[in-house]
């Protein structure tokens, strides 16, 4: 179930707030019924209309991304930064990004119009592993990185294990790279797991989201996944979702 004004969105005929608009001007039919209230959800075979004509849904288009630092994970921002979407020039599908990376976080970040796959990939049940490099403040000791494997009491509950493997250490700077799997998604997760070792972010990069990798890439350069990606992707989170 999705909101009507996503749908619409999504549909390719409107931005959101337009679509607001539509249903508030009561233009929009679901299974022949004007509704015009904003909150109501539909499935994806509830019928659809926008001025008495039926939506069609966009043809799905689903991309990766080598998202830089400094750059919003969104499709608009009110301050105006750089957004995720800029990379896409002349798209004409309303893609969006399947749940996020921060402002300052670098890395791999998939984009796309398929309601349903980005609901699959991002709900907590479905555990894809995640793989980040994290450049952390001085040098975690082992028993430390331990806390992050076994699970580590955050604000907002505990965090499932984590895999931690330290990649090289600088003593002179006092500064390690650590690599770190998870599979949660939770807001500023990673800085959040090594700031309550005592050992803070300085440097964030998804490297890996599941089998998909940035091979390939330079920051800022996107692909478009390939149907068997797509597929196994997909595969990989409702298999995973059983164990
Ligand atoms: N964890 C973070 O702290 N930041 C991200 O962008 C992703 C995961």
């Amino acid at each position: 179930m999705e909101r009507l004004q996503k749908v619409i969105a999504h549909a390719g005929i409107a931005s959101r707030r337009k679509a607001e608009e539509l249903i508030l001007d009561g233009r929009v039919k679901v299974n022949g019924k004007t509704v015009k209230e904003l909150g109501i959800k539909v499935a994806p075979n509830d019928k659809v209309e926008v001025n008495e004509v039926p939506l069609e849904k966009e043809a799905p288009v689903y991309f990766l991304l080598y998202k830089p630092r400094g750059v919003i994970s969104a499709v608009a921002d009110d301050k105006n930064r750089k957004v995720v979407t800029e990379f896409f020039p002349g798209i004409q599908e309303r893609i969006y990004p399947i749940g996020r990376l921060d402002y300052d976080t670098s890395g791999l970040l998939l984009l796309t119009n398929d309601g349903e796959f980005a609901n699959i990939l991002t709900h907590p049940k479905h555990e894809v592993d995640k793989v980040y490099v994290a450049k952390v403040k001085g040098i975690p000791l082992r028993e430390s990185l331990k806390k992050l494997d076994r699970g580590i009491m955050l604000e907002d509950g505990k965090t499932a294990p984590a895999r931690t493997k330290v990649l090289s250490v600088d003593k002179k700077k006092q500064t390690s790279i650590i690599e770190i799997t998870i599979h949660e998604g939770r807001n500023r997760q990673v800085r959040r797991m090594f700031e309550a070792i005592g050992h803070p972010v300085t440097k964030l990069k998804r490297e890996r989201f599941g089998f998909l990798t940035l091979q390939g890439l330079s920051a800022g350069e996107a692909r478009e996944l390939t149907h068997h990606e797509v597929k196994q992707l997909r595969a990989l989170a409702l298999n995973e979702s059983k164990r």
